[in-house]
């Protein structure tokens, strides 16, 4: 979980020279501001295709190189960005095969960005071509530090080309045998029996929409071919850079691309983070941001992760853009830090000057120079974490982890039946972590078919979907002393999303948690629910499983409706360990509750020694312990023993004010 590739946390963001190339003295002045802003690294690259090749074959390198030497003359590293993700128009031009294809089969016309097709071998060649030409010019320039590949993969293609691919992908998930594929998919159900791979086509609205395991075959095609480009493109860079470590930037939890896997083929994860601040409800941007820090920490078991973009004030692309706090940039960097980033970058480093993001915020605004409240803030910032290079490298894992499954999340949202217009499935993973988020208490997020082994509480929220051998890793993984939470709809459907015959949930996870799921009622917005627990009253919306328990100690009962008095929480041993139960989509107020007796009984422990008030996000990483107000106002802290601030050296103790938006770095 530990893994150094900086000797410092890195402060940057995405610059875009290229755009200023007629202002040289822009340029110039860029350096002069990253130095006073105490920036140390900038990302190239990013979209530069047509400013490196204009004409096919026809390259400007000049004046990448001149960047370049002039950020290693001024100590500012280099992340070097492939430019797949925008093409010039030549290109589409002359390989109208590049361009995506819409699931109505028009091909999109050539522009915006990403719009290329997964598959297209002149594209990937192409690719391939001036990746290799960039590694090979700048494989020993002194400021190159990092590979950042393509920008936010993202999208589909449904060209004839993908369609072949994807028949290809089929036949060998099926076993080139297309019988298999029939019972998989249940064709016998109106009439589908297919004769032929070839019969099958990419899932649309004017074709086939509802045979779930084509959706489901079609993500995971989608998101192969992503990583199948990625590896096209890294493979020059692997072969002629082999230690400078490649990344590629994410987008939270963007449900295109299986990041979980997509992680094992980079050195290290980077997302992109733009949280919903200041409108109303920090406390849930807080912990959600949290979760999604926590969710790419897992990625590489713990290992630290890059903030590869976020807005040092506004973006342009919500409805409203509302400027922040003053002070919540840092406070959101403290806080990616805390959770286990290396890195604190932006996008972007300075403002374009036209076209369509000209009015989203940057370090550098058109104004052009450093008195700007902005500036002034990332100079402060920057000078602050210049002082934590002691944590670079440094990872954590958990003892507790949230099970968030990529193929999980799409089987939650395609199935049809029960309530169709609540499902949620990264909302109810990220109810399930609050309580342990609002108790100091760092949480993993894995994917199902992670190594269970090493957590004393598992809890796997609305698990519809097994992966084949999950079931038998449950049951291990209880039978050996863990301790497992399973929600409603759990274990009903396997890979393919045909349901488990006899009895849910499926096979032997019924004698693992004692109980059978014998039916699942839904209930309609403003019809309600409750269960008992622990002597209170809790809701139960949305859904709800009518559990039998078989063997399972009954916690909690419904209140209402024709199943009072059944079974809603059940506790079941088995062999070693411990599985629950919780048969409805349960809101915070129960998780809260509910999670407090895991706490105990699982022993797992807080990195605070004091009582943590609402809204304040308290992380360890190494040896500081980070403390951060995103509550409304300033907050009290009552701390439990004398610590020195890391910032300005003070001896802290007792009675202890946070102000709004600020933050302790206590040692
Ligand atoms: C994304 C992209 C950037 C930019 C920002 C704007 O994260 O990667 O190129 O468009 O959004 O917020
Ligand atoms: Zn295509």
């Amino acid at each position: 979980m530990n893994k150094k590739y900086f000797e410092h946390i890195v402060h940057g963001g995405d610059y875009n020279p290229d755009q200023w190339l007629k202002t040289p003295e822009i340029i110039d002045e860029d350096m002069r501001l990253m130095k006073l802003a105490n920036v140390n690294s900038a990302t190239v690259g990013i979209f530069a295709w047509s400013a490196i090749e204009p004409r096919e074959g026809e390259y400007h390198f000049e004046w990448f190189d001149t960047v370049l030497d002039k950020m290693a003359e001024n100590g500012i590293d280099a992340i070097l960005a492939t430019p797949s993700g925008a093409r010039p128009a030549w290109l589409a031009e002359k390989y109208p095969e590049v361009l995506r294809v819409n699931e109505n089969g028009i091909r999109n016309e050539y522009g915006i960005r990403h719009n290329h097709c997964l598959t297209s071998p002149v594209y990937r060649e192409k690719v391939r071509e001036i990746n290799r030409l960039l590694a090979e010019r700048y494989k020993d320039h002194p400021a190159v530090k990092m590979w950042h590949i393509s920008n936010e993969y993202s999208g589909e293609c449904h060209c004839e080309l993908c369609q072949q691919k994807f028949r290809e992908w089929l036949k060998e998930y099926y076993h080139n045998d297309i019988e298999e594929l029939n019972d998989a998919w249940w064709n016998g159900f109106w009439s589908h029996k297919l004769t032929d791979f070839s019969s099958i086509n990419s899932p649309k609205d004017r074709g086939e929409n509802h045979v779930v395991a084509l959706k489901l075959c079609w993500k995971r095609f989608t998101s192969e071919q992503h990583i199948s480009f990625l590896e096209n493109e890294i493979a020059p860079l692997r072969e002629i850079t082999p230690d400078i470590p490649i990344t590629t930037n994410y987008m939270r939890l963007y449900d295109g691309i299986d990041y979980q896997k997509m992680a094992e083929h980079l050195d290290i994860v980077s997302w992109d983070d733009y949280p919903y601040w200041d409108r109303g409800n920090n406390d849930y941007a807080c912990c959600e941001n949290a979760f999604n820090h926590d969710l790419f920490r897992s990625m590489k078991g713990g290992q630290p992760f890059f903030m590869m973009e976020s807005t040092p004030s506004i973006v342009n692309w919500h409805n409203v853009n509302k400027i922040p706090r003053p002070g919540r940039t840092e406070l959101a960097a403290m806080q990616a830090i805390a959770h286990g980033a290396d890195s604190i970058q932006y996008f972007q480093w300075r403002k374009s000057r036209g076209s369509h993001e000209k009015f989203h915020g940057a370090v550098v605004d058109h104004c052009g120079h450093e008195n700007t409240r902005v500036f002034r803030e990332i100079t402060k910032l920057g000078k602050n974490i210049s002082k934590l290079s002691e944590l670079t490298g440094k990872g954590y894992s958990s003892k507790v982890a949230i099970v968030l499954d990529w193929e999980n999340m799409w089987a939650t949202k395609f199935f049809c039946g029960y309530n169709n217009l609540k499902r949620e499935y990264a909302k109810k993973c990220i109810s399930w972590y609050a309580p342990f988020f609002k108790n100091g208490i760092p949480a993993d997020i894995i994917p199902m078919d992670a190594d269970f082994s090493e957590y004393k509480l598992v809890i796997a929220p609305f698990l519809y979907m097994l992966k084949d051998g999950t079931e038998e890793r449950i049951k291990n993984y209880v039978a050996n002393g863990g301790t497992f939470v399973g929600t409603y709809l759990t274990g009903v459907v396997d890979k393919n999303d045909l349901c488990f015959l006899k009895g849910l949930p499926a096979g032997e996870l019924k004698d693992v948690f004692g109980i059978w799921a014998e039916e699942t009622d839904s209930l309609p917005e403003g019809m309600e629910n409750s269960a008992e627990f622990g002597g209170k009253s809790y809701s139960v919306r949305d859904m709800c499983d009518i559990i039998h328990s078989t063997d399972a100690k009954v916690l909690g009962t419904y209140e209402k409706d024709f199943y009072a008095g059944e079974p809603a929480v059940t506790e079941n041993e088995y062999g070693n360990g411990k599985a629950y139960y919780v048969a409805f989509v349960s809101d915070d107020d129960f998780n809260s509750a509910f999670c407090k007796k895991l706490i105990e009984e699982t022993g797992l422990k807080s990195d605070a020694d004091f009582e943590i008030p609402a809204g304040v996000d308290v992380r360890r990483r190494g040896e500081l312990l980070f403390i951060l107000n995103f509550a409304p106002g300033e907050t009290e802290i009552l701390l439990d023993k004398e610590y020195e601030d890391f910032i300005s050296g003070a001896k802290v103790s007792g009675k202890t004010v946070v102000p709004e938006c600020g933050y302790l770095l206590l040692r």
